[in-house]
């Protein structure tokens, strides 16, 4: 789960898709990043954690990190939140294998849109991110698990 500064989105969609496979049993590696570096280390935003424990999802453990080439390697997927974080892992990556793996995660509810889940640093739409997270991952899941 990609976004820009690993703190609003990012980590919501990580809390999300972990917590959904816990319930289902499936052992599925999750993570986030950041496409930037400048909360490196920090914890989510307040208000992600806050929407996340509102939902029965704790996120205090997750740390901010920026998005290391590796990643290309360790992950089968690469669902990023708007076509910025899109563009900047793209351009990142150097084989064709790799950029298959890259996409937006609101293709998992509406393919082929190309629609994006907005940046609410400013804006405070947690709840709204949280409900587009939550029907992308519901979909990621039946569209991967056996389930
Ligand atoms: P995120 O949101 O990419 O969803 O974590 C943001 C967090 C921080 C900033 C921008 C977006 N920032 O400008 O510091």
């Amino acid at each position: 789960m990609v976004c820009l500064g690993n703190i609003c989105r990012s980590p919501l969609a990580e809390g999300i898709m972990k917590s959904k496979i816990s319930m289902m049993g499936l052992n599925w590696e999750v993570d986030s990043a950041g496409t930037s570096s400048w909360h490196e280390g920090e914890l989510p935003d307040q208000r992600s954690i806050k929407i996340a424990k509102e939902n029965g999802i704790d996120l205090t453990s997750q740390r901010s990190r920026k998005f290391d080439s590796s990643d290309f390697d360790h992950f089968d997927h690469i669902l990023t939140m708007d076509t910025s974080n899109f563009q900047n892992i793209r351009s990142m990556a150097k084989l064709e294998s790799h950029i298959n793996k890259i996409d937006l995660i609101m293709n998992y509810a509406y393919p082929n849109e190309n629609r994006v889940v907005p940046d609410p640093y400013y804006n405070n739409g947690f709840s709204e991110v949280f409900e587009m997270l939550d029907t992308c991952c519901n979909k990621f899941i039946e569209l991967y698990s056996n389930h």
